[in-house]
């Protein structure tokens, strides 16, 4: 199988990530935090580890400020609805990710919060004049995605981020499609709130993902529940990571990404992320020869993340996928990519659209063999 559905999860894993996981299985797999013995004590060290090189990627001083979570999704749960009280207003894009759209929904339902959604433009870019005059003396949140997992887009944190630190607006960044593969620095780009996943280009395995909350913030908790210290307490702890990490972690998940992250620090994210700029912009030029394929996002030689979102002129795009899959053994993704509201930007929000999305370990030689593939579906059927 011709793997090129990276944005949902990348695959393959590094072979340390699977060989970290399996040692520690077979030699360990006590619950950190929840005894003292050695092999307890050694399970939690292995977290740490993890904690910080998180916090080394991110330039996070103090690891703690860290909580893991099963996917993004639970972490932007956890930063909006732990943020947000009734009456506030929000700030957001088009181009979010149900997991952004449907808690502000949810909380806009039942604590009267009120949401701007920033219209994009068919490229996927958002205007920082908008952004402004949309602040309200009550915008408490600025919620946007580094890229659009649907156009490939890469938004101005650093701007945007600037904005927000000047007018006291709290800063949160879903890190979905760019953790692992551009430098975040929340310091430096003013975020106080940063979810990410630990399954896509971190390399991990699924099931584990992670919220930065800045120290001086104090989130309700999602989840209530044993932390494994304060226990005589009837309330959460206050102090992070424990106030957020109720009940046995995901440990050999969290270790996997340990795993993960130091593979990505022994090569270079520049040379991982280069190498999939290069592959995806091959892509796009490859696209471009084929007058019945219709991309979207940036235009070619525009830096993106590694994805591309497409529709092929009379034929459907559920077709393509399905004989793309049982033909040819490529696997992509098509529908909406659970941002409907992206797919309104590009008109496709009836048809919905074919995803291709790239990962390091990709060849030009499998985005070759999709290209005549494409061709000969076209061939056939156009
Ligand atoms: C932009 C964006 N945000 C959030 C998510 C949700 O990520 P997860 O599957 O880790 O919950 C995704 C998933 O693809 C995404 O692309």
């Amino acid at each position: 199988m011709i793997y090129f559905d990276h944005a949902a999860s990348s695959w393959p894993k590094p072979d340390a990530v699977i060989e970290k996981i399996a040692s520690f299985l077979k030699e360990n797999g006590a619950n950190p935090g929840r005894g003292n013995h050695v092999m307890a004590r050694e399970a939690a060290n292995e977290i740490s580890k993890t904690r910080q090189l998180l916090a080394e990627l991110f330039h996070i001083s103090n690891p703690n400020a860290i909580s893991f979570y099963m996917n993004t999704t639970q972490a932007l749960n956890q930063a909006i609805k732990g943020l947000l009280k009734k009456g506030d207003h929000v700030i957001t894009s088009q181009l979010e990710h149900n997991s952004v759209r449907r808690p502000l929904e949810y909380l806009k339902r039942t604590e009267e919060i009120e949401i701007t959604y920033l219209e994009s433009s068919i490229d996927g870019t958002t205007s920082l004049d908008i952004l402004k005059k949309s602040i309200k003396k009550n915008t408490k949140l600025i919620v946007i995605s580094h890229a659009s997992n649907v156009l490939g887009t890469l938004q101005p944190l650093y701007e945007i981020g600037k904005i927000a630190a000047e007018k006291n607006i709290f800063f949160l960044v879903d890190a979905a499609q760019t953790a692992g593969r551009y430098p975040i620095d929340v310091t430096e780009m003013n975020i106080n709130l940063l979810a990410f996943p630990g399954h896509k280009a971190l390399l991990g395995p699924q099931g584990v993902g992670g919220l930065y909350i800045q120290p001086n913030i104090l989130l309700d908790p999602l989840v209530h529940g044993g932390t494994g210290s304060h226990s005589e307490d009837i309330d959460q702890p206050l102090s992070s990571p424990n106030r957020y990490e109720s009940g046995t972690l995901n440990t050999v998940g969290i270790i996997g990404l340990g795993a993960g992250v130091e593979y990505i620090k022994k090569i270079g994210i520049d040379v991982l992320r280069k190498k999939e700029w290069e592959l995806t912009n091959y892509l796009l030029s490859e696209m471009k020869k084929i007058d019945q394929i219709t991309y979207f996002g940036p235009n070619e030689n525009i830096e993106r993340v590694p994805l591309v979102t497409f529709l092929v002129d009379d034929i459907d795009s559920v077709e393509i996928a399905a004989i793309l899959d049982q033909h040819y053994q490529i696997a992509v993704r098509t529908g909406f990519h659970c941002s409907p509201l992206a797919h309104q930007v590009i008109k496709t929000e009836h048809t919905g659209a074919i995803r291709v999305s790239l990962g390091h370990t990709n060849t030009i030689e499998e985005v070759n063999y999709l290209i005549t593939s494409l061709k000969e579906i076209i061939k056939h059927m156009g």
